[in-house]
């Protein structure tokens, strides 16, 4: 037989699979800097590759984060923080010093592979009462302006991530609609969206669904069916997850774009901080979603089209996060903040189980805690105090110290605090109080957490050794030169 006969199925596989490639999901995670203790950017790129993690996206623009990535393949979503919004929306300079700065300087051979911008951070949540809705347009006219000058239009797409409460139903997925207050500006931004060909980017919660309401039925969080399923005419949802989903493609529907592709901006489930919030549930959701997203079954709706991309919230717990919404804010990553996989989970990347941080600089195993032999009677002071700075969240109820006891809690407190202080050894005073121990404190779930110091770390010493090697080596071919001009 002719050998191009031969090749004939393999280009139509070929074909296949790159169309494939196309319609499934890809699993990305957003990196969060809200937190103290912060494993060094080059630690954290390399935990991406370790982990085959292709997309990542950020809260804005970090210039040590996007060095970090550079080189890596790894594509990148940088984030404009809401306060800024307003003067990327006032002139256009402004936005093109932005993406001179942010953007276009890394978008070079071995540079940064960054490929969406998102405007703004869910700006049109409720509780901003529209302060910083009206500049959403604008910027993000200005900064596609800019993108054209800089050659850029089409291969970095603008984004908003939009909260779920930017629509709602009455009761059904079919019924989904934009908020009212909303239509006039999503029709803007859908256009928009559209004209340039990038997805609508929503965060999805099920865990807030079922931790803001005592009746929302347990299962329906999760993947593995419900009792208490959604009948939507000739539909039927099993999970929240889908329902909401559908509840967007409906509201995209009246407006007129039904099939505006979506990508899933932040979606996840923290791992304390609530009864419903625990390592198994976590670990539960987590693979739920992504099965349910990779099996590229989609919704009712979207039959055979999953979300385009998927970022889980988040990659690691960020302990200075307010906790306004509740404690488990501090613990949604699928790490803990040094990079330590918290349970199981496969990612459908190609790692069975997630592979943990390597080359974390520790700071010294030491910690401080409670003396035994004082009085303890004044700690309470001490405590509210470290506790307003450092994290004492898992000390609460659902949290994983919470049975530690009264002494346990102090000296729990204590030494967040001297961990968070660097263990600068006067912050373990508390009036004579705290005693620093080498012996580590830690109770069963119960971690007594030791600091982590993102500035220098083996990965940097190395690099900066090679540079001084470099700089040795040109140094010599200069002294050669000179002293070769001489002769
Ligand atoms: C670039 O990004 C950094 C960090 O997000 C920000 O502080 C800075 O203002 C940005 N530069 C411009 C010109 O917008
Ligand atoms: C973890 O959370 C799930 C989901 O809310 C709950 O059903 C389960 O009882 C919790 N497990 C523990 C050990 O608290
Ligand atoms: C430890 O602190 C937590 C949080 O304040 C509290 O719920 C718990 O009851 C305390 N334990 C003791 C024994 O005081």
């Amino acid at each position: 037989m002719p050998r191009t006969l031969h090749l004939l199925p393999l280009l139509l596989l070929f074909l296949l699979q790159r169309s494939c490639l196309f319609v499934q999901s890809a699993i990305g995670v957003n990196w969060g800097t809200l937190a103290s203790h912060r494993i060094s950017p080059p630690v954290v790129v390399d935990l991406l590759r370790q982990n085959k993690i292709q997309k990542v996206k950020l809260f804005d623009s970090n210039l040590e984060f996007i060095r970090a990535l550079m080189g890596s393949g790894i594509e990148v979503m940088v984030g404009i923080p809401n306060e800024v919004l307003g003067s990327l929306a006032s002139s256009v300079s402004v936005s093109d010093a932005f993406v001179a700065q942010n953007i276009s300087r890394f978008m070079v051979k071995g540079g940064a592979d960054i490929r969406y911008i998102a405007v703004g951070n869910e700006p049109f949540l409720t509780s901003y009462q529209g302060q910083f809705q009206q500049y959403v347009l604008p910027a993000m006219a200005n900064i596609q302006q800019s993108l054209t000058k800089a050659n850029l239009a089409g291969y970095v797409k603008l984004v908003v991530p939009c909260n779920a409460d930017a629509y709602q139903s009455p009761s059904l997925p079919s019924q989904g609609a934009f908020r009212a207050d909303l239509t006039q500006l999503m029709t803007q931004l859908l256009t928009f969206l559209n004209t340039n060909g990038s997805p609508f980017l929503v965060n999805i919660y099920p865990f807030l669904s079922l931790y803001q309401s005592s009746d929302f039925p347990q299962d329906y969080a999760f993947f593995e069916g419900s009792t208490h399923p959604v009948v939507d005419g000739p539909n039927v949802y099993y999970n929240a997850f889908d329902g909401n989903y559908d509840t967007l493609v409906a509201a995209l529907n009246k407006l007129g774009f039904g099939q505006m592709p979506i990508a899933i901006g932040e979606v996840g489930w923290p791992t304390e901080g609530a009864p419903s919030a625990n390592l198994s549930a976590a670990r539960a959701f987590n693979q739920g979603l992504i099965s349910h997203v990779l099996s590229n079954k989609g919704t009712p709706l979207r039959p055979g089209v999953p979300p385009v991309d998927v970022y889980l919230f988040s990659l690691l717990d960020e302990e200075q996060k307010s906790v306004l919404p509740g404690n488990f804010e501090r613990h949604w990553g699928i790490f803990s903040f040094d990079g330590q996989a918290k349970y199981p989970l496969n990612l459908g990347l190609g790692n069975r189980v997630l592979k943990n941080a390597k080359d974390v600089n520790y700071m010294p195993a030491r910690w401080c805690v409670a003396n035994p032999f004082k009085d303890l009677d004044g700690a309470v002071n001490h405590i509210n105090l470290a506790c307003d700075i450092a994290d004492c969240t898992t000390l609460y109820y659902g949290g994983s110290c919470n049975a530690i006891g009264e002494k346990g809690n102090i000296s729990y407190a204590f030494n967040s605090y001297y961990q968070l202080q660097k263990q600068d050894a006067k912050s373990c005073d508390f009036d004579g109080l705290g005693m620093i121990t080498y012996l580590d404190p830690s109770i069963s779930d119960c971690r007594f957490l030791v600091g982590v110091d993102d500035v220098v770390n083996a990965g940097f010493r190395v690099h900066s050794g090679n540079f001084i090697f470099w700089v040795l080596g040109l140094f010599w071919v200069f002294v050669c030169i000179c002293n070769c001009g001489s002769l």
